[in-house]
């Protein structure tokens, strides 16, 4: 039957008798929809109206059961003990007969349980070495009359019929089997007619009226919902904002680097970077064609500046090599966010009231002409802490880094001297790491020139400490991404950043 026909049927049954009590008693040209694929079909045709309140429906389990192999050999033949006396004399009418002789009679199997039971039902007794018959009548094979009738109802139904089933089951005589069906009755909306239901109420209808005799259909709230294509956080945004939050937990406040041309002066001169450094040669630095040249920086500090570098002073002998203004006029993409902080402390110690002790920070991008590969690109960002105040010892510089990397979950770190031209003294910062059970490098660090701070004008006595590390690194080790292409660039892969978690940096004891 298709689905029509079922639903027409459906709906007719109930517009003349109200109920449909049993979907198993529905029949089409005088079939009864009875089996259960027929059932099947009812069901999906009850939802498709009972969504439109239609109808309302119950659904019935019942069980039947169905004969096993030996319980149909029972029927068919009696039960074991019905065929053990069959086959015995009545008592003083012939030879009794032996469990031997009886089992090739009936088999062993009937002969050792039918022997049993008949015995216990005082159908048989013994007589010298064998059976007899201890009633002349037949006896009630009750187990035959149960089995006759299941097989041909699916079920029994004389009194206390439960019983009897769990020992008909017990004896593996019986299967259960479960039926599904339905009860129906009218739903709210009960109509033979299947009026057409409007998903969305339009413009058009509202204008005509038709809205007032639309039906619409209900909502399913219990429909699962589309994945939601929203915008994603990067997650060197996320591991961005946390070291933020560090510098901030920490009193630091932030730099201004929204600017990622910088003049070579700024980038290398003004930090005591001597113009005949290899890291200022085009295989490391990019530089900018137009515009050709930087704004003069102040003359005068310009002036203190090209002095350190050609002649010394503050006590340094300088670099005593050539400098060039038109070196230190070049326009360059920057390659450390250190240029913004010397920038910064030179505001600091020329700010209107004096210099003021500061502690500042950023994080940004700075670029380097450099091979790309799975952990270097051209670009990347920097994440970069400063602090400016009297009498600042290499002490307060661990100090301080033991407490930053300690709220980013690194508490084991290790110092190696190191060389910066514009720290003195410079240390690579190590830090133990548990997975890879092994010391790597996370920083570099140091304490700012006397010949890059004095010209300045920063007091006497100021000393300033900094530490400078990726942002990708540790991105890369928080997201176990093996390969920084996959993190930044034209293979980014966009599953991947919308599918990742939030970040946490383990934050310390404070
Ligand atoms: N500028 C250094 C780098 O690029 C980092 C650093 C910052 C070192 C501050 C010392 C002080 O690696």
């Amino acid at each position: 039957p298709t689905p029509e026909s079922i639903q027409s049927l459906i709906l007719q049954t109930l517009s003349t008798s109200n109920t449909i009590p049993d979907s198993r008693e529905l029949s089409i040209d005088g079939q009864t929809l009875n089996t259960s694929e027929d059932q099947n079909a009812i069901r999906g045709v009850l939802d498709s109206l009972q969504r439109k309140e239609m109808v309302e429906y119950k659904q019935i389990t019942a069980t039947s059961f169905t004969l096993t192999e030996e319980g149909q050999l029972i029927n068919e033949k009696g039960s074991h003990e019905i065929r053990v006396w069959q086959v015995l004399p009545v008592k003083g009418q012939g030879e009794p007969i032996t469990v031997p002789d009886l089992q090739k009679l009936v088999g062993a199997d009937v002969a050792k349980i039918g022997q049993s039971n008949a015995f216990k039902k005082k159908w048989i007794s013994k007589d010298g070495p064998g059976f007899v018959r201890a009633v002349e009548q037949p006896p009630k094979d009750e187990t035959a009359e149960q089995l006759k009738e299941i097989s041909s109802t699916g079920n029994l139904k004389i009194a206390g019929s439960e019983n009897a089933i769990k020992e008909l089951q017990k004896r593996k005589l019986i299967l259960p089997k479960k039926h599904i069906h339905y009860s129906v009755t009218k739903g709210p909306q009960f109509s033979t007619e299947v009026k057409q239901l409007e998903t969305d109420l339009t413009v058009e209808m509202l204008q005509s009226g038709a809205w007032k005799e639309s039906s619409f259909k209900t909502y399913n709230f219990a429909a699962a919902g589309q994945p939601t294509d929203g915008g994603a956080l990067h997650p060197l945004l996320k591991v961005r904002e946390e070291f933020r939050n560090i510098f901030f937990d920490m009193g630091f406040t932030e730099m201004p680097t929204n600017q990622f041309v910088e003049s070579a002066f700024w980038n290398f001169d003004a930090m005591f970077v001597p113009q005949q450094h290899p890291a200022r040669e085009v295989q490391d630095t990019f530089y900018v064609k137009s515009p050709v040249k930087a704004l003069q920086p102040d003359p005068e500090y310009y002036e203190r500046v090209r002095k350190i570098h050609e002649e010394g002073g503050y006590g340094s002998i300088g670099y005593r090599a050539p400098f060039s203004r038109e070196e230190s006029e070049k326009l360059l993409l920057r390659t450390h966010t250190t240029a913004v902080s010397t920038a910064m402390l030179y505001e600091l110690a020329n700010q209107p009231g004096g210099f003021k002790p500061a502690k500042m920070y950023s994080i940004d991008r700075v670029f380097r002409n450099e091979a790309m590969d799975a952990t270097h690109l051209a670009e990347f960002h920097q994440v970069e802490g400063v602090v400016a105040d009297y009498n600042i010892t290499l002490g307060h510089l661990i100090a301080f880094m033991q407490e930053f990397f300690a709220k980013t979950g690194n508490h084991k770190l290790r110092f190696k001297p190191a060389y910066n031209p514009y720290t003195e003294p410079s240390m690579e910062v190590f830090s133990w790491h548990e997975g890879l059970g092994k010391w790597i490098e996370i920083a570099n660090s140091g304490i700012f020139r006397p010949e890059m701070l004095e010209p300045m004008g920063l007091p006497k006595g100021v000393r300033v400490l900094g530490w400078g590390m990726s942002l990708e690194r540790p991105t890369m080790i928080k997201y176990k991404i093996g390969d920084i292409r996959t993190l930044v660039g034209h293979k980014t892969d966009l599953d991947q950043v919308k599918k990742r978690a939030a970040v946490r940096l383990e934050k310390g004891d404070d």
